[in-house]
């Protein structure tokens, strides 16, 4: 029989690809009755244009507590992650604690929740890279192993979690709250002056995004890549919002020294909101990117992505024809970006489910499992 409590969920967001996930759940949760919501931050990014912009323009509503955990090796972020998150649970005692993506935030509280026999709700579940020197690898490995909700965005998702023998009545096929965010903000951000205020034409620059460690950590791979980057600047404006650490390391590497003699054409601004971003990516002739989400975003915004890495953990975003892996050797860079940039016409297709309404899906079936 169903209980008249509701039931309390405790959401978790702590780095800047979270909060456009968190977003439309924690409006699907504060439109039922019969849920309990409450958010946590856990301090994972924390500068302004990394954090607090991103809850202002999805709306995201104010956490009930902020863990402040900031930067750290891996080891140390996760471990203060849980023993700030610990004691939260214990108070509040939830029926569900849910967590998104594949950051330390993610693996730290999903820990926590199942060392205390709360069951754990996995939004993003069973993407896979197979390249377990990446950390968000064994984040996603680890949260799905210990979780009670799967909730997957892609078919892929649904044959590794087979293939790694969980339970079929775990797993659910809901879609991507990443792209409900996109569908509710894609007409306000397609209003905003970005490119005006960048000095950009439509169609006539490529946008960029680069903060994988295993491309922006170490100056020889990233000169490597970065020569790439140089060239087609010259032939295109390539305008880059870094990432702080990313900017650190090229602070680092001296490309901002001598005026910027290394940067050859391409355009490094800060991060951009939200809203910016999208408007900066839908209207660009193409994407460079080594983000897990872009390659999803360009894909409903049918703008061809080149994705700078060997593997993808989405690679439905390849399969309906909008992605490209196209690694970090620079020449085989070149020849994609000439082929894309040349083509008069770009199509792809949709991938199931990516309709913006994967958050109401979600919300519905933890009503009628947990209530
Ligand atoms: C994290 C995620 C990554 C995600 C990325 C998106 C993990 C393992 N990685 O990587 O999957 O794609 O977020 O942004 O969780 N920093 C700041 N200000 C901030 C946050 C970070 O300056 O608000 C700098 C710090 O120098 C910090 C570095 O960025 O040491 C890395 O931050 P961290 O949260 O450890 O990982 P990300 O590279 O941001």
């Amino acid at each position: 029989m169903a209980s008249d409590q509701p039931i309390r969920i405790i959401s978790v967001a702590g780095a800047r690809p979270n909060f456009m996930k968190i977003a439309p759940l924690a409006r699907a949760f504060a439109a039922r009755d019969a849920l309990a919501p409450m958010l946590v931050h856990t301090g994972q990014h924390y500068d302004e244009r990394m954090s607090r912009l991103f809850f202002e323009e999805l709306g995201i509503p104010r956490p009930d507590v902020n863990l402040e955990v900031g930067s750290a090796s891996h080891a140390v972020q996760t471990a203060e992650i849980m023993k700030r998150f610990e004691p939260i649970v214990v108070d509040n005692r939830p029926d569900c604690v849910l967590v998104v993506g594949d950051v330390n935030s993610t693996i730290a509280c999903a820990l926590v929740a199942a060392k205390l026999g709360v069951p754990v709700a996995h939004v993003e579940a069973g993407l896979r890279s197979f390249d377990r020197t990446m950390p968000e690898e064994i984040n996603r490995l680890l949260t799905d192993a210990i979780s009670d909700f799967l909730f997957v965005t892609e078919p892929s998702g649904l044959a590794n979690l087979k293939a790694e023998g969980v339970p079929d009545a775990k797993v659910h096929f809901v879609g991507n709250v990443m792209i409900d965010t996109l569908l509710a903000n894609l007409e306000k951000a397609r209003a905003g002056r970005t490119l005006e205020d960048l000095g950009l034409e439509p169609r006539a620059y490529v946008a960029m995004t680069l903060h994988r460690p295993a491309n922006v950590d170490d100056p020889a791979v990233f000169e490597r890549l970065f020569g790439a980057i140089r060239q087609i600047a010259d032939d295109l404006p390539v305008v880059f919002p870094a990432h702080p650490r990313t900017r650190q390391n090229m602070e680092r590497f001296g490309y901002f020294a001598e005026g910027g003699r290394r940067m050859g054409n391409v355009r490094v601004i800060e991060p951009l909101g939200y809203l910016d971003f999208l408007r900066l990516m839908a209207e660009a002739r193409l994407v460079l990117t080594d983000s897990g989400g872009i390659q999803e975003e360009t894909t409903i915004l049918k703008v061809p992505c080149l994705t700078l890495r060997e593997n993808t953990e989405r690679p439905v975003t390849v399969d309906v024809g909008c992605n490209q892996i196209v690694g970090t050797d620079p020449d085989r860079i070149l020849a994609a970006y000439r082929k894309v940039a040349g083509a008069e016409t770009f199509t792809c297709g949709t991938p199931e489910k990516w309709d913006g309404r994967a958050a109401e899906r979600i919300a519905d079936i933890l009503v009628e499992r947990l209530g």
